[in-house]
């Protein structure tokens, strides 16, 4: 089995709360991670986005070069990018959750120079704990 990794980034919405734009983009993500065997969840709060993609190292570079590519964000930036044993998303080919109370967080990533790995985990682990709450 070709080694696993998580990767986690966050980036600006270049519009603002734009459904249609979520809607877009959920489509093609499921559609192609489905097929290509990576998992993971997308954060949106009107502002920023932020994406935990997990898969094989070779898998998810690749399609985080077309993702930094899109126009529909900027400032993209990877906050972490690790080898892992299990994925914590493994039943989601791309789960979603919209929530404003996100803004404040995410925020910080884009002023802080290099967020402690720990923190970063943290958040990722939030995340996990939100979308097994919500099912
Ligand atoms: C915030 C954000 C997250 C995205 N996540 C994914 C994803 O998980 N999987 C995917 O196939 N495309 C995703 N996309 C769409 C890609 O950037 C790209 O449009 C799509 O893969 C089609 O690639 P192409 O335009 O090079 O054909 C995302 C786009 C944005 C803006």
């Amino acid at each position: 089995m070709p080694q696993l990794i998580r990767l986690f980034y966050v980036s600006r919405a270049t519009q603002k709360g734009v459904d249609q734009v979520i809607t877009d983009i959920l489509r093609v993500a499921r559609e192609f991670n489905a097929s290509n065997g990576i998992t993971g969840i997308l954060t949106f709060d009107g502002e920023h986005f932020t994406q935990v993609l997990e898969g094989s190292g070779a898998g998810v570079n690749a399609l985080m070069t077309r993702i930094t590519r899109d126009d529909r964000h900027k400032d993209v930036r990877v906050l972490s990018s690790e080898p892992i044993h299990d994925r914590y998303f493994q039943q989601w080919a791309m789960n979603y959750i919209y929530d404003i109370r996100l803004v404040e967080e995410v925020s910080q990533y884009f002023g802080i120079i290099q967020p402690e790995a720990d923190e970063v985990i943290e958040f990722i682990e939030d995340l996990r704990e939100y979308a097994l709450r919500l099912g």
